[in-house]
């Protein structure tokens, strides 16, 4: 299962997972703009289930979890990707900016995360990979209320993972850089916040969704096996230094 998968981060770790053999719950907060990532699956021989779910929303969470369920009779793999952070000064924020991104990346993840994990623990087997941020580690100017949301998910995993461990139950998070989406797109058009964010990346470059998703699948893989509560850094080297 991979929320907000319908464009950018969460469209490539849908797809990342169809070639690597996953059949996949397509979890969509509009079940009509999906976009062609149904298509993409069924391309590569593995089965797509669009769910209509709303992080935001409990009720569609767990109308999404059981309809998953329904169809494939368990979830393996859950990653937690929707999030939202549009740019804001803290004294400009106000209580509905704050409420609705911690809604969706803080409540979301979490419940989320809650329903799978429930169905995880009765099979005592899952991965679940939670999509935090550099954003939790460093300081981004215009970002406070989201920068608290990424560094909560990360400790989140951790929380996570050491409840959940007993169950066999493996939580782990990526931080990515900016990675070029349709959500970073406008930002990243910008030619001096795009020079600015260049220059803090040693590898000089933003991220394609590719790079997050690679290592995404790493950690929902066997292969991460004795991996668990760690937040992976995808960032070019802008947390080095
Ligand atoms: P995007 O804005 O391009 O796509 C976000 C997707 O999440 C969209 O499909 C949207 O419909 C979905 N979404 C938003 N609110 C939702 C909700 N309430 N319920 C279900 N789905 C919802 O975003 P992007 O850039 O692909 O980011 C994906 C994740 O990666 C987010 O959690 C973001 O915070 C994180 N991230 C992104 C970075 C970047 O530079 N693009 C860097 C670090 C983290």
């Amino acid at each position: 299962m991979v929320t907000g998968a319908a464009r950018g981060i969460g469209r490539a770790c849908a797809v990342a997972l169809a070639q690597a053999g996953a059949d996949v719950i397509v979890g969509l907060r509009d079940d009509r703009a999906g976009g062609d990532v149904v298509e993409r699956i069924a391309e590569l021989g593995r089965e797509a289930f669009p769910v209509k779910m709303d992080v935001a929303e409990l009720a569609e969470i767990e109308s999404a979890v059981r309809a998953g369920i329904g169809r494939f009779g368990r979830i393996d793999i859950l990653v937690n990707n929707a999030g939202i952070g549009a740019p804001n000064k803290a004294e400009d924020v106000n209580e509905a900016d704050f409420d609705a991104t911690l809604r969706v990346n803080l409540k979301g993840t979490f419940f989320t995360a809650q329903a799978v994990g429930r169905e995880m623990i009765r099979r005592k087997s899952g991965a679940i990979v939670n999509v935090a941020s550099q954003a939790g580690f460093v300081a981004l100017e215009t970002e406070s209320v989201y920068c608290m949301t990424k560094a909560a998910v990360a400790h989140l995993t951790k929380c996570l993972a050491l409840e959940w461990a007993r169950h066999n139950i493996r939580v782990n998070a990526v931080a990515p850089t900016f990675i070029r989406t349709p959500g970073t797109e406008k930002w990243l058009g910008d030619e001096d916040f795009r020079r600015s964010v260049l220059d803090r990346i040693p590898l000089g470059r933003v991220g394609d969704p590719v790079e997050v998703a690679a290592p995404v699948v790493f950690l929902a893989s066997p292969q991460a096996s004795m991996i668990t509560g760690a937040t992976l850094m995808i960032d070019g080297g802008w947390t080095i230094r």
